[in-house]
Order: C-alpha cells, then sequence, then structure tokens
C-alpha cells in the first residue's frame, strides 16, 4: 500500500495571501499584482517591498527602503574571515548556506521578533550579494571588495559586486527583470522548508538557512546551473537534438524542463526570461546558444509534451549576462530571499507546528534479538 500522495503533490498544505501560482484567471501573481507586470515595469527592490511589507511602496517609501537596504550592505569582520576560511572549490550556494548561518551567531534575531524579524528580513536581503561576492572576488583574485557598489538598485549592485564595474544598462534590466521573477513562488520546496522551520519557532536565520540548503537541489533552484552545463557542450540544434533524444531514450531528466505546479500550462516565467535571452542575444549579434536553446524546448515539447520552466531560459539568460554558471542558483537565492522572508513572517503571524503523518510501510511488531544471539 503506502501513501497514495507522494511527494505531497497536490496537496494544500496551508494558507496564503503572499502569491498564486496557476491558479485560474489569475496566473502567477504577488499579493495581486502579475509577474508580467512587476518584472516589466517594477524593481526588485519595490517587489521586495511588497513581498515583506505587504504593499507596493510610493516613491518615498521606495527611497527610504532603498536608503536602509544600502546601509545593511556590509558583513561583520568576522563573517569576512569565516568566508575567507571556506575552501575556494566550496559550491558558492554551500558559502551563501553557511555565511547565512554564521550571521545568524553573530547578529542572532533578538527576543523581540515582531518587530526585528523585518530587519532581519532586510538584513539578509541587503547583506547576501556581499556576502557570496565577497566570498568569490577573494577566491578569484585575492582581492578583498568594498560593499560600496556605486549601485543603489540590487541588480546593479549584484553586476558590479561581480566585475568591479558599472554594469550595461540591457544587462541590468534582464537581471532586475529576473530577481522579480525569482523572488516568490508559493509553496515550493525551499520556501516550504522555510515554512517547516519557522512554525517550530525557530530563528529567523536558520529558517532562511534550511532554504538555502534546499533550494540548491539539482530538481529546484539548481537546476539552472545544471541546465546550462549540459548545454554548453553543444555546437548546434541539430547536435542538441540528439543529445535531448539520447537522454531522453535513457530516460534522463533534461533539467529546466517540467514543473510540479505547470503541467498542463507553460510557466509563465519562462517567456519573459526568454524574452530577455532573446534580447541579449541580438544585441550580442549572437543568436547561436538561443537557436540551441530553442531546439531544446522544441524537442521536450514534441516528445514528452514538458513546458521549459523558469530555469531553462534563465540559464541563457544568465550566461549572456556574464553571470559564472557556478552563480545562476546562488543569484536566483539572491532574490528568493523576499519570498521565504514573507512566507516565515506569514508563517509566524498564525503558527501552527507543521509536522505531518507518514504511513508505515516496515516489519511488523517484533522481539528484539539480544546482540550475541545474532547471526
Ligand atoms: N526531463 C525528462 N522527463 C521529465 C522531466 C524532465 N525535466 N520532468 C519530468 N519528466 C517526466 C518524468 O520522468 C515522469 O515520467 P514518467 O511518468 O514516465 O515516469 C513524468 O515526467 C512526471 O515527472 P515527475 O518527476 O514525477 O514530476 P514531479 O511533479 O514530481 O517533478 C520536477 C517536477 C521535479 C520539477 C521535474 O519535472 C524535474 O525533475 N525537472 C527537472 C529539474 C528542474 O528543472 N527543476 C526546476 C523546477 S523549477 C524551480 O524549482 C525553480
Amino acid at each position: 500500500m503506502g501513501c497514495e500522495v507522494k511527494g505531497l503533490e497536490g496537496v494544500i498544505a496551508g494558507d496564503t495571501a503572499i502569491s498564486t501560482v496557476g491558479k485560474k484567471d489569475m496566473g502567477l501573481t504577488y499579493r495581486g499584482y502579475s509577474v508580467e507586470d512587476l518584472s516589466e515595469h517594477a524593481s526588485f527592490e519595490e517587489v521586495a517591498y511588497l513581498l515583506i511589507h505587504d504593499k507596493l511602496p510610493n516613491h518615498r517609501e521606495l527611497e527610504e527602503y532603498r536608503t536602509a537596504l544600502v546601509n545593511m550592505r556590509g558583513v561583520p569582520d568576522r563573517l569576512k574571515v569565516v568566508l575567507e576560511s571556506l575552501p575556494p572549490a566550496s559550491h558558492p550556494m554551500d558559502v551563501l548556506r553557511t555565511g547565512c548561518s554564521a550571521l545568524g551567531a553573530i547578529e542572532p534575531e533578538t527576543a523581540e521578533r515582531e518587530q526585528d524579524q523585518y530587519r532581519v528580513a532586510d538584513r539578509l536581503l541587503a547583506s547576501f550579494p556581499y556576502m557570496l561576492l565577497y566570498w568569490y572576488r577573494f577566491h578569484q583574485s585575492g582581492a578583498r571588495i568594498s560593499h560600496e557598489s556605486g549601485q543603489r538598485e540590487m541588480a546593479g549592485h549584484i553586476l558590479a559586486l561581480l566585475n568591479g564595474m558599472p554594469p550595461e544598462a540591457i544587462v541590468r534590466k534582464a537581471i532586475n527583470a529576473s530577481l522579480v521573477l525569482y523572488a516568490e513562488h508559493e509553496f515550493n520546496a525551499s520556501t516550504f522548508s522555510a515554512r517547516v522551520t519557522a512554525s517550530t519557532l525557530s530563528d529567523f536565520h536558520s529558517a532562511v538557512t534550511a532554504a538555502i540548503g534546499t533550494l540548491s537541489g539539482p530538481l529546484h533552484g539548481g537546476a539552472n546551473e545544471q541546465a546550462m552545463k549540459m548545454i554548453t557542450p553543444l555546437r548546434s540544434p541539430d547536435e542538441a537534438e540528439k543529445e535531448i533524444l539520447r537522454m531522453l531514450a535513457a530516460k534522463k531528466k533534461v533539467m529546466g524542463f517540467g514543473h510540479r505546479v505547470y503541467k498542463k500550462q507553460p510557466d509563465p516565467r519562462s517567456s519573459i526570461m526568454k524574452e530577455w535571452a532573446r534580447r541579449l542575444s541580438a544585441e550580442a549579434g549572437d543568436m547561436g546558444l538561443f537557436l540551441i536553446f530553442e531546439r531544446i524546448e522544441e524537442v521536450m515539447f514534441r516528445e514528452k509534451k514538458l513546458f521549459a520552466n523558469v530555469d531553462f531560459y534563465g540559464a541563457l539568460t544568465y550566461h549572456l549576462c556574464g553571470i559564472p554558471t557556478e552563480l545562476f542558483t546562488p543569484v536566483f537565492a539572491l532574490a528568493r530571499v523576499s519570498g521565504w522572508a514573507a512566507h516565515i513572517i506569514e508563517q509566524r503571524a498564525d503558527n501552527k507546528l507543521i509536522r505531518p503523518s507518514a504511513e508505515y510501510i516496515g516489519p511488523e511488531a517484533r522481539a528484539y534479538v539480544p546482540l550475541d544471539e545474532r547471526p
């Protein structure tokens, strides 16, 4: 027998007022606003404010919020020591997970959680890019970069920390759109793990640390990195088609395709990322990789009726923006921390311990066999 619902598929595990995913007549919305509108018109900070502080900010609120975030971008020296001591070969997701946990030990959430949780949420959002890229640049070249990037917006800040120079406008806009699209997605695995941790009344940093670990897996956020690694060696659309057919015949999964919720309808984030990938390719005067990606999308739909998810063209967009492949999933995390934060706050506001039950499928009750009598 066993449990009939594997992986909690289709199970409604709680209430949320933060986002709708695949909902009839609404699609993907953050607090009622469509991601199509938000990714086209809003900066990531506006969206983070919307998710965490529950309303779209006006001009003054947005500027005050940006200033607050800019002032929270640095990390303590003790944390720099931790980051410098991590191996250069560490995966950057492990670095972010460790950095978040270390920050929680250095600057713990206070007992006044109702107020302090907003400070912690903003602090994590503001400091994550520097935490990640301090470690990255230090191990790349020995440079101890400053958190003062000269960029007020998150997308520009990330790119300036990575490259040591201000970004081109089109690249900044593409990254901003990706951050908006990656910010939130209801009860996905990493958000759910954050809520499970929060439901035990554990602290904010522990919930986000758990979420980072969960996001890193290739069935979730890690898919963008894996998709790029799989596609990089392919030289032409025909070669890509052959490789995908070979993978499908071998019953292998093609990363960047399929989704627990978007089975009969496409992931609305995918077409937006695809348009950014097309624009960036055209701007660079090289459609080569784009055509390879597009052929893979065609083959996956023809053979398996599977749609590309956000990570497929998200990977190509990041590649074209000059983000190193191993940083794809961490950049996703820099955005998703806003959604995790909103869910931790929501979980705490009406908390009940999340503790489901299991269908037992092990042996019948039996007598204990003393150690000396075992075969
Ligand atoms: N490549 C090939 N076949 C696939 C893929 C894929 N990417 N995704 C699903 N399938 C097939 C499965 O093999 C299965 O076939 P079967 O019924 O013949 O066994 C069927 O489609 C159903 O797939 P499940 O894995 O059971 O569906 P589930 O809802 O559990 O999984 C998931 C969703 C994990 C996202 C899956 O589609 C997958 O592994 N995709 C690749 C990883 C990926 O891109 N993850 C990112 C998701 S988006 C995000 O997290 C931000």
